[in-house]
């Protein structure tokens, strides 16, 4: 993927956690194109590399790139860098824009953000509203007012901005339960909401619903488990603080990465045995049942088998 180094023009706390970043050329060229749902990849100054949906639009030839960065202090220090090391000057070397969740046509729309999630359908919602469109439906999911980025600018007829602190979850069956191909449903947030929402749309046509899982530190919420490497029968403890990717190296097998964010697939394992919690962006839910990747998703069961995957085992 081509790189470019681009300097933060601005930063703005949106919230008490979360920090819109404008990216610039140095000399003001215009960008790369593009389209809503697309992502950069960020190589933070502590040297993680980490993917953040395009908040604006999009376009032809942008000015600029905007992301937000919710800082995640129990993660895996990429936020924690992004938030405590870039300031207005910084400069950073970004991936040109990839789009793994692309906005498809359609008649009317049902977009479902959870906290961060927003970013992406933020940009969907700008992009088809600003073209005048109606039955672009918008429903917002955060836990309070404060904690909301880009509020002030949902509130209009077709949108619903719910906080669970006042109010609890939002039931989300009255506004799936009648399937309608005329409606595309996308969803961006953590893993509970996208499960949620794939659970209650599991009648519907699979090409109507798109889901965007975001990649967290997900510390805390991780348990250990065995990962047992298939060519050799080696057990790897995977403890809760540790990837699988980490435990796999730190125990001598060799995988390849890139990203370690769960969006370029460098790091796909095959999968023989046991169940995982998926939270990578880049397999298709076919490929979920016979791959993992190391970098970011878990096991769900107390154990399971990997090995090479078939494109890079060796010859
Ligand atoms: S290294 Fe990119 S998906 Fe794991």
């Amino acid at each position: 993927m081509p790189e470019l180094r681009l300097r933060v023009a601005e930063t703005t706390d949106l919230t008490p956690v979360v920090r819109r970043l404008v990216l610039r050329d140095a000399n003001g060229s215009p960008l790369p194109a593009y389209e809503p749902g697309a992502h950069i990849v960020v190589t933070t100054p502590a040297g993680h590399r980490r993917s953040y949906s395009l908040v604006d639009a999009g376009g032809a030839r942008p000015r600029e790139y905007v992301v937000c960065v919710r800082r995640e202090a129990g993660g895996r220090g990429g936020s924690v860098s992004m938030h405590d090391d870039v300031v207005a000057g910084t400069d950073l070397v970004v991936s040109a824009p990839a789009n793994r969740f692309p906005l498809e046509p359609a008649p009317r729309y049902l977009f479902i953000a959870g906290g961060v999630g927003i970013t992406p359908i933020r940009a969907m919602v700008r992009r088809l509203r600003g073209a005048g469109r109606t039955g672009v439906r918008l429903l917002y999911l955060t836990r309070s007012a404060r904690e909301t980025p880009f509020l002030e600018e949902f509130d209009g007829p077709e949108d619903t901005v719910h906080h669970s602190a006042d109010r609890g979850q939002l039931d989300l069956w009255p506004y799936l339960a009648v399937p309608d191909d005329d409606v595309r449903v996308y969803c961006c947030g953590p893993a509970a909401l996208t499960r949620t929402v794939r659970t209650l749309t599991a009648h519907w046509r699979v090409s109507r619903v798109h889901l965007e899982e975001f990649a967290t530190g997900h510390s805390g919420m991780a348990s250990p488990f065995t990962a047992v490497w298939a060519p050799d029968g080696r057990r790897v403890d995977v403890p809760a603080h540790l990837s699988l990717l980490a435990a796999l190296r730190r125990d001598g097998v060799r995988v390849e990465s890139s990203c370690e964010a769960g969006v370029c697939g460098t790091c796909r394992l095959t999968l023989l045995d046991g169940e995982v919690e998926h939270r990578d962006s880049v397999l298709t839910e076919g490929e979920r049942v016979s791959s993992v990747v190391a970098c970011v998703s878990r096991a769900r069961s107390p154990e399971i088998v990997v090995g090479p995957h078939e494109d890079r085992k060796p010859a």
